[in-house]
């Protein structure tokens, strides 16, 4: 069953039957102030940091797990009838009301049709130059559709929220009298007392004919969002109050002729009423406009980084616009602000954020580089990776903001750097690819010399932080002299401590690769001997204690035990450590060919692949918490998304394209768009986890956008699928494809240049490249331009 539509013109997910199984997830903002926003207009707003600086509410967890929002309601102030121009809150009966909601690239639109009325409402927040203050515009325009003059009145609500989240969930003893509604510049005003020049506002670009200041004045008792007085009796109390919870509620009234339209903007925004006043001023109706057609440009900008045009509908729509466009989303708000993670733990999750700022260097070249950084300053000396820090903390000893009177425990410098003990095995090696990454994309080599401060003493060259990365890594080896497993690998839930991972040798293998191409590129040889020497023997030792005569061990425990091996009748096979020996170099090709084809046949299922297989069942520590999971669920035997990528990767390095877009197919969330009321998730997100086979609800999706899965399936299908590679010097072009496909054709920007690129496959293998022209002529590489548009084709065979 389908719920919605892809308008590929216009970069929409039209859901066109609101009454979805789960409501489903858009972003907005492209800078400082960003807002996650359901279908429904559910949602909440922060300015930098949801933790710490949050605009609206939301209630965590809550029924249903979508509100409050930003809404805009409707009122006949002839029959007292009033609706939501989203389906919720007012929940209209569907037979009643024709409604339908637009998630785009940045913005959403929700519209509705009753009573002879049509109103929209567009969501969105303007990009904004230098120090102009950040604001989200509801964008509502009402049209009388009916042979006779109607009188309405249309009514704008949000729900301010304490900055502080913990003070706003927990305290409300504080909270709720240090929170003021103010009237300034016929605008409402929640102050926040406590903290000072802290205010935020709710708009119009009128003189409201209405307002409320005081949440349970407008919502009124024994009501809801659903029902709130104010509205139900088409006019507002003008409360105002010192404490209690301030909203923001605004009333105008419209007469409208048959057939005539009238526009209404609401601002909501940080800043008192000299903010309100600019904020009317730019963003009058034309200025509103000129702002929408700038997002269109931005976003026009970015996906034209790389366009495909390939014989697959489903990868087009999903590299063209939604793929890419999720990855950015997870490089801007780092993975902790939805309606999953609420937004209480900000900061960056090491692995998390370097496997971001990896995959999408070429559209997001400035965020990819301001997260390096920032993970460059959250890495020991020591060489590991601080698992969860908060970059402000580092740069300024403590968070700014709130000062409670009384004694509040804050998270300050020292406690953020914990020591091995809580170290994972791989954050930090992912940095060496992100910034190896960047550095291709970018040519910019002076980076690797750029000094940044380690976070506990002392500074280093980004290339010494490279190298602490791997001396840290390469002398954390267990009794097999494999990589020890620590605290925790990619897998969150596999705590081996002192035992090994193989996953993490394997990726220590593939970073060293990329540090030894660098290495290379800047002719650093006594580095690239040492490494490639140290790497060698990794790769030894892996090949001989990891083989397990038919696939690769998921490692050892502490007590030497070891897991995921055919004797194991619980977690026998596992996607890291066989994806990855592949990934890395590491498997010879027979060792390849085998442990992928066991991924295929134990791991396969229609909905992607597993993450291990069968699920662990018996509990036991010295594997990990993993062992703790339910069968089928997240870490345990689920189609986790984001190591799904690598199995692509693998195929594409064995050259089986064909098996590579078996997998890519059976994950790719526009594939399963008439599935919905299994998914139970968007068609246009990666989610983090689809129930496994070993779990009643197999093939339900959980955790939209904010995923790694995200980028890797980006990563994965550009670069090894399609084949599109920058290195320091050229571009690679040496795609992996099904045998049936003729040919692609893609543009790619890179480095100031323009790449128009044809491949064609007339005896249709799935990998191998014959002949290579560039600019009509034939070539062995393609060089970095600089400038110009360039042809490139590509003869397979
Ligand atoms: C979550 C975490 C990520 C981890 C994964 C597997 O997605 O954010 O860091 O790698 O789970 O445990």
């Amino acid at each position: 069953m389908r719920y919605g539509y892809f308008d590929d013109q216009a970069r929409e997910y039209v859901i066109d039957r609101v009454d979805a199984p789960q409501s489903m997830t858009n972003y907005l903002g492209t800078q400082r102030m960003g807002t996650v926003i359901s279908h429904c207009a559910g949602g909440y707003s922060w300015l930098d940091s949801p933790q710490h600086h949050r605009i609206t509410r939301f209630r965590p967890n809550g029924v249903p797990m979508d509100w409050p929002g930003h809404y805009v309601y409707l009122r006949d102030d002839e029959s007292g009838k009033y609706w939501s121009l989203s389906w919720q809150p007012t929940g209209l009966p569907l037979d009643e009301a024709k409604y339908e909601a637009r998630h785009g690239m940045s913005y959403s639109r929700f519209s509705c049709e009753t009573e002879g009325i049509r109103g929209e409402q567009t969501l969105f927040i303007p990009r904004e130059d230098g120090d102009e203050d950040p604001v989200e515009i509801f964008d509502v325009k009402v049209r009388n559709d009916s042979d006779r003059t109607r009188a309405l009145s249309v009514f704008g609500y949000v729900e301010f929220s304490f900055h502080e989240i913990d003070m706003d969930n927990q305290n409300f003893q504080m909270s709720l009298y240090a929170a003021g509604s103010h009237l300034q510049e016929d605008a409402v005003l929640c102050e926040l007392h406590y903290e000072p020049g802290a205010w935020q506002f709710f708009a119009g670009n009128f003189v409201p004919d209405g307002f409320d200041g005081v949440r349970e004045a407008f919502i009124g008792p024994y009501r809801t969002e659903r029902n709130p007085l104010g509205v139900a009796e088409g006019k507002l109390s003008g409360s105002l109050e010192l404490g209690g919870n301030p909203c923001g509620a605004l009333q105008k009234k419209l007469t409208l002729r048959p057939g005539e339209e009238a526009r209404v903007l609401f601002y909501l925004g940080t800043g008192n009423g000299d903010t309100v006043r600019k904020t009317r001023e730019r963003y009058d109706e034309a200025g509103t406009d000129r702002a929408f057609a700038e997002l269109r440009r931005f976003w026009d900008e970015k996906l034209g980084m790389l366009q495909i045009s390939t014989p697959h509908e489903n990868m087009n729509r999903s590299l063209n616009i939604w793929n890419l466009y999720q990855s950015e989303i997870n490089v801007l708000f780092s993975r902790f602000s939805s309606f999953i993670e609420v937004g209480g733990r900000t900061g960056l999750g090491y692995r998390d954020t370097a496997q971001d700022a990896m995959c999408i260097p070429h559209a997001e070249p400035d965020m990819c580089l301001k997260r390096i950084r920032q993970l460059l300053h959250g890495q020991m000396r020591m060489g590991y990776g601080l698992h969860l820090f908060d970059p402000a903390v580092l740069e300024q000893g403590e968070q700014e903001g709130f000062k409670s009177p009384t004694v509040i425990p804050e998270a300050d410098r020292k406690s953020m750097l914990h020591g091995i003990r809580d170290a994972c095995a791989d954050d930090a090696l992912w940095l060496i690819p992100a910034i190896v990454e960047n550095v291709r994309e970018s040519g910019r080599t002076d980076f690797f010399d750029e000094e940044i401060p380690f976070a506990d003493e002392g500074a280093g060259t980004v290339w010494e932080h490279m190298k602490a990365a791997l001396d840290f890594s390469y002398a954390q080896t267990g009794v097999h002299g494999v990589t020890k497993g620590l605290r925790a690998d990619w897998n969150d839930c596999l705590n081996l401590g002192g035992g090994e991972s193989a996953m993490v040798a394997f990726l220590l293998v593939w970073a060293t690769n990329h540090f030894l191409d660098a290495a290379r590129a800047l002719g650093r040889a006594e580095d690239t001997e040492k490494y490639a020497k140290l790497k060698e023997a990794m790769e030894e030792t892996c090949r001989k204690e990891l083989w397990d005569g038919e696939w690769f061990l998921r490692g050892f425990t502490a007590d030497g035990r070891a897991i995921g091996s055919r004797e194991a009748r619980e977690g026998k096979v596992h996607m890291e450590s066989n994806t990855w020996a592949v990934v890395s170099g590491t498997a010879t090709r027979e060792q390849g060919l085998s442990c992928m084809d066991a991924v295929d046949e134990w791991l396969y299922t229609p909905w992607g692949l597993m993450l291990n297989a069968p699920s662990f069942v018996t509990l036991d520590d010295s594997i990990g918490f993993v062992t703790r999971v339910y069968p089928g669920v997240k870490e345990n035997g689920a189609i986790f998304s984001h190591p799904n990528p690598w199995a692509w990767v693998a195929e594409c390095m064995l050259g089986r394209g064909s098996r590579a877009m078996k997998f890519y197919d059976a994950l790719l969330p526009e594939n399963q768009n008439d599935k919905m009321e299994i998914r139970q998730a968007e068609p246009y997100s990666y989610c983090q986890f689809i129930m496994g086979r070993d779990h009643t609800a197999f093939g339900r999706a959980r955790h939209p956008f904010m995923t790694g899965s995200s980028g890797w399936a980006y990563y994965a299908a550009t670069r090894y699928m399609l084949g599109i590679r920058p290195g320091f010097e050229t571009l690679t072009v040496d795609p992996c494809i099904p045998a049936g496909w003729d040919g692609f054709e893609a543009v790619r920007k890179w480095r100031g240049a323009e790449y128009r690129i044809s491949v064609r496959n007339p005896q249709h293998v799935e990998k191998g490249v014959r002949k290579l022209c560039v600019d009509g002529a034939e070539a062995a590489e393609i060089p970095a331009f600089g400038s110009g548009i360039h042809s490139v084709e590509v003869l397979m065979g």
